[in-house]
């Protein structure tokens, strides 16, 4: 494609709501059915609008991504990758961990994004080992995303690898650990992942409890263990991942290792078993700041309290985040430089 090309936006931002809306609506085969779940908002106009325009609002912090080659670090279904791409974004690698949405998002891209196909790149991998080249990206964006990271410095040593100098880091996420009332919420939204029940919490949806999905998990790979024994090992394997949970009880059942001795308690960040990440880890943006630093970046932090909603709430975010009140906001973004 040439360069003339590549540089003007390949959708319009009616095509890419038409062409969003219809991926929802009509999803092609195979396509997760969470992928509905997860973005039903973008169906209804007000969602849809908050959703462009939060996304604006973080991209403005480094004016856009229009020509740049862009990593999007945990990217989902990947509608993030392809919104960018229709604003003019040279390339996305839309870098993802969870298979089944590596795999959707190239199946949406294919039937409802055709003219993104050239600069949206879906790709399996964990953000703490990109397959991208050294010093060949402008942006990593992470958008709630980095509360879920197996290796968050690992990860930051890859920011500092794949960015060319003057590349930026723009983190976005909304597990803001400076914050006490947040710290207190989430750990009732630990305990609520780890065991269930199911259902509504706050604004979150509680899926098939971590203890139950262990107790999967080993049923599945020792299928000779009685339901007491599952539940009983299943409850102390908290905090590990598959291949963690297999090797240690597999030890411990061949007479070869202690019993695993990993139980729950309040105040645990449960771990998904089988993807192996994060459920909502708690992070104050300072340290992510300093943590950047130390890795030849030039880091700051902004208290976020919404503002994608309309022009007022936007303003009255604007006024507050000038008090560095970590404290009370809900949010937080970090945006940092490579020196
Ligand atoms: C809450 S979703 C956000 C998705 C997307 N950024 C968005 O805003 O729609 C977080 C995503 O990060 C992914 N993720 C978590 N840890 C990861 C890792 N180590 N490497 C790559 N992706 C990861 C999860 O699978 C999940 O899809």
């Amino acid at each position: 494609m040439a360069a003339a090309t590549l540089l003007e936006a390949p959708l319009s931002p009616g095509e890419f709501q038409t062409a969003a809306r219809t991926a929802l609506t009509r999803p092609p085969a195979g396509v997760d059915p969470w992928f509905h779940g997860y973005h039903g908002d973008l169906l209804d106009d007000r969602g849809y609008q908050t959703w462009v325009r939060a996304k604006a609002q973080l991209l403005a912090l480094i004016g856009g991504a229009r020509d740049r080659v862009v990593v999007d670090a945990g990217s989902g279904f990947g509608m993030v990758s392809n919104l960018l791409a229709s604003w003019g974004a040279r390339r996305v690698w839309a870098t993802e961990v969870h298979t089944p949405m590596v795999e959707s998002h190239r199946k949406v891209l294919d039937a409802h994004f055709g003219a993104l196909r050239d600069r949206v790149h879906p790709v399996r991998t964990d953000v703490s080992s990109l397959p991208i080249a050294s010093a060949s990206a402008d942006v990593v964006l992470s958008i709630e995303a980095i509360s879920h990271y197996y290796d968050v410095g690992r990860f930051f040593d890859e920011c500092a690898r794949v960015l060319r100098p003057g590349g930026f880091v723009v983190i976005s996420d909304g597990n803001n650990g400076a914050n006490p009332r947040i710290r207190q919420q989430t750990e009732t939204l630990w305990q609520r992942l780890e065991a269930g029940p199911t259902g509504k919490l706050g604004d979150h949806e509680i899926p098939e409890p971590m203890v139950s999905r262990r107790q999967r998990l080993l049923r599945a790979a020792f299928p000779h263990l009685a339901q007491a024994q599952v539940v009983e090992l299943a409850a102390v394997t908290s905090g590990y991942d598959a291949a963690r949970i297999v090797r240690e009880v597999g030890a411990y059942l061949g007479n070869a290792g202690p019993a695993p001795a990993s139980p729950y308690r309040r105040g645990d960040c449960p771990r998904e078993p089988v993807w192996g990440y994060w459920l909502e880890r708690l992070f104050d943006p300072r340290e992510l700041c300093s943590m950047l630093e130390r890795r030849g970046f030039r880091a700051y932090a902004l208290p976020h309290y919404g503002g994608a909603k309309n022009d007022l709430v936007h303003l009255a975010n604007v006024a507050l985040r000038q008090v560095p009140s970590f404290r009370f906001a809900r949010a937080y973004r970090v945006v940092a430089r490579r020196v």
